[in-house]
């Protein structure tokens, strides 16, 4: 964890053409120039990746791709290899996303791509969340507790410190409303603890923690305030031009904690 706050843009399978995400990328990417304390990354779908990696490095401005496939190369059809990713200048990658998970991947292939993802020089950005609460029985806990020490089983301890966790609970996703923010800071300290656990205290303290589900310009500067989380992976705001734009200022602009 650093002072600085990072903002993913998670844009799914949109837009629908190259021109458009050009526009898209070119707003976010001028806005973060001016950023002081935050850090911008957008993840765009595969065929967009390579004509919006910026020719000049800019500090920060990244670009992430929202998946990856585990094996180096080979036959595997359809698959994108997390070193073609790096040769083209993507430096994060987004593993374990429920909408990727719910169509087959498991804890076990999250695990193995967030190896691959970390041995290939990139950061991942590994999302976790549960399905829904369970007021009553609190059995949400050990679901997440599960899927959190599954998805990361194998990674060598060293390694924790590159990797960024994405807490988005599924049911927050593409919703009318977020999580509450001090719902947000409970949950962001039990994953932490969870991370812990695997990873050893050190790490955890230091691991970057993004809230991701239903944020927009309005709520981020609460969500992180409240929420003590150190970013946010956002969805539909990160196409919104005008949105990300605020979403950026507004946490570029909260008084540093
Ligand atoms: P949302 O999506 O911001 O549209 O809810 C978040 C995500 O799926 O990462």
């Amino acid at each position: 964890m650093t002072n600085r706050k990072l903002i993913v843009g998670n844009w799914k399978m949109n837009p629908g053409t190259l021109a458009e995400a050009k526009k898209i990328a070119a707003r976010a990417r001028r806005i973060a120039t001016t950023l002081e304390h935050t850090d911008a990354v957008i993840c765009p779908p595969f065929v967009f990746l390579g004509a919006l990696v910026p020719k000049k490095p800019v500090k920060q401005f990244h670009i992430g791709a929202q998946s990856a496939y585990f094996e180096e190369s080979g036959a595997f059809t359809g698959e994108v290899s997390v070193t073609m990713l790096h040769d083209i200048g993507v430096e994060y990658v987004i593993v374990g996303h429920s909408e990727e998970r719910a169509r087959g991947d498991t804890d076990e292939i999250v695990a193995k791509k967030v190896k691959a993802v970390i041995e290939a020089g990139l950061t991942p950005i590994v999302c976790v969340g549960e399905a829904s609460r369970d007021i009553e029985g609190a059995s949400h806990y050990d679901v997440l507790k599960e899927q959190i020490k599954n998805s990361f089983a194998g990674v060598p301890k060293r390694v924790g410190r590159d990797i960024i966790l994405a807490y988005e609970p599924v049911w927050a996703i593409g919703a009318k409303e977020s999580m509450l923010p001090e719902q947000i800071y409970e949950m962001s300290l039990f994953v932490k603890k969870v991370f812990s656990d695997a990873f050893g205290a050190e790490t955890a303290v230091e691991v970057t923690v993004l809230y991701g589900g239903s944020v927009n310009y309005r709520n981020a500067a609460d969500i992180i305030s409240i929420g003590k989380v150190d970013g946010l992976l956002v969805g539909r705001e990160s196409l919104n031009t005008v949105g990300f734009v605020e979403l950026l200022k507004a946490v570029d602009g909260m008084k540093q904690q």
